[in-house]
């Protein structure tokens, strides 16, 4: 379950009510429930207690530094797949030994840096990769240490085209019968010690885990009797979260099926590490917005929100669904759940549409909400993850602020941008203030 629930009429994160986080901070504004946050990282831990795993919260999901201090403080790790990402996760205090470097694409000054940091593993995508990665190491007179991502060809059956990875022929990974020659080549700079899994996100069921991990656990024998040691084994993140109904996901069906087939390894006296990312995040944040006007379009009803593409995504670009309500709907229309489709009277179906200049900027369509009015705030449910994370300039918008919220408490934990934000790497300092102090006093 998470923090965000109905009461008298109005919708609350913890014991804030989201009118006033609203009304202090402005829309649109991303709200995020510290206690969500923890709980679903911590269940992760619990879950899976059998293999004692090593939690890797990937960042990419949702990366302020100020939720990355709570991944700290409950004493996970970091996946990073980039310069940037491991900048944030050691900003926030998470120790180098807890993060571990992915990405299919590293540049020799990125591995330098994770290097120098002391990260615990870099996930190795390709030969070409393990090469360099050794040259770096080896041109700094340390050693790397490296799990291999392996392509195990399985995908989950309802995950879509666009976040499916484990699948052969995409770009992520090494094929498994191309893994057995990189532990072979034996390099001097490197530590080869473990193979990494990441199928896709989200992944809606155990079964595809179990596939990969049956290959993946063949592959460590076959590696053992040549001689390689396999001490860890990362079975990634995409565990599920359920943009329907804000539950929070059964890790309990996942870990059934998943303990099991990692316990003979745990019980070897190897290591498993887990990259949760949506299932953390997701149902931890929502993005409230407000209605600037309703219009007729064909015949269609549209409401035309504050938030757009450029300040969540993933409705535009992946269709996804996300539960959409007022924040302080009539008493008749508190909604009972978080579904596509509401059992209410007196719903109309309506287009929920952002400022952007592209025809798929929608945050849904064909929605039956109730009969909305302009300065109404409306709630994007589960937007804590890729949400945030994914927002951009597009349409030169400004990125929303992010509030995290504690019990009753709300803090501000980024601030909205400014026009100056958005030109501020196009402009010298200097030359900016110049130029700004010149739009605020044109020359006479
Ligand atoms: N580990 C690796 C290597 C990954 O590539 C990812 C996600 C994760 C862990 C975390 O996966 P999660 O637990 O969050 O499913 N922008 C898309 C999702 C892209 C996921 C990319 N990789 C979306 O909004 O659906």
């Amino acid at each position: 379950m998470d923090d965000f629930h109905y009461e008298n009429g109005s919708l609350y994160c913890e014991d804030v009510r989201l009118r006033d986080v609203a009304a202090e901070f402005g829309t649109p504004v991303y709200v995020y429930s510290r206690g969500t946050f923890d709980r679903h990282l911590s269940e992760f831990r619990t879950a899976f207690a059998d293999l004692d795993p090593q939690i890797r919260y990937a960042v990419k999901a949702c990366g302020n530094v100020h939720l990355l201090r709570e991944v700290s403080a409950l004493g996970a790790g970091a996946d990073v797949v980039s310069g940037g990402e491991l900048y944030r996760a050691l900003s926030a205090g998470i120790p180098a030994e807890r993060v571990v470097f992915a990405g299919v694409g590293k540049t020799r000054r990125e591995m330098a840096e994770a290097i120098e940091a002391g990260v615990g593993h870099f996930n190795v995508e390709s030969a070409a990769e393990l090469e360099t990665l050794n040259a770096v190491a080896e041109e700094m007179g340390r050693t790397a240490r490296a799990a291999i991502r392996v392509n195990p060809d399985v995908s989950g059956h309802d995950t879509p085209d666009k976040t499916t990875t484990g699948v052969r022929g995409n770009k992520f990974g090494v094929d498994l019968e191309d893994v057995p020659a990189l532990f072979d080549r034996a390099l001097g700079s490197i530590q080869l010690d473990g193979l990494h899994i990441h199928l896709g996100s989200p992944i809606y069921s155990a079964e595809p885990y179990a596939k990969a991990l049956e290959k993946v656990l063949a592959l460590a024998s076959r590696l053992r009797e040549s001689g390689s040691e396999i001490r860890s084994i990362n079975i990634g993140g995409g565990f599920a979260a359920q943009y329907q109904t804000g539950l929070g996901p059964n890790l309990d069906e996942y870990a059934a099926t998943i303990v099991p087939i990692l316990a003979p390894f745990v019980a070897g006296g190897g290591q498993v590490l887990i990259e949760p990312g949506r299932a953390v995040a997701a149902n931890a944040g929502v993005l409230l917005t407000e209605i600037l006007f309703l219009k007729e379009a064909g015949n269609r009803h549209v409401a035309i929100v504050d938030a757009g593409m450029s300040s969540f995504m993933r409705t535009a670009v992946y269709d996804a669904f996300h539960f959409i309500w007022p924040i302080e709907p009539d008493e008749d229309h508190v909604p009972p759940r978080r579904a596509e489709h509401l059992e209410l009277d007196g719903l109309r179906t309506i287009d929920v549409a952002g400022p952007v200049c592209e025809s798929s900027d929608y945050l849904g369509r064909s929605r039956d909400l109730p009969r909305l009015a302009s300065g109404e705030v409306l709630c994007v449910f589960g937007a804590g993850a890729y949400g945030m994370a994914m927002a951009s300039h597009y349409n030169s918008m400004p990125r929303p602020p992010e509030v995290l919220i504690d019990g009753g408490e709300a803090q501000l934990i980024r601030r909205r941008e400014t026009y100056s934000d958005l030109v501020e790497a196009e402009f010298s300092l200097a030359e900016l203030s110049e130029q700004l102090a010149e739009v605020a006093n044109p020359p006479a």
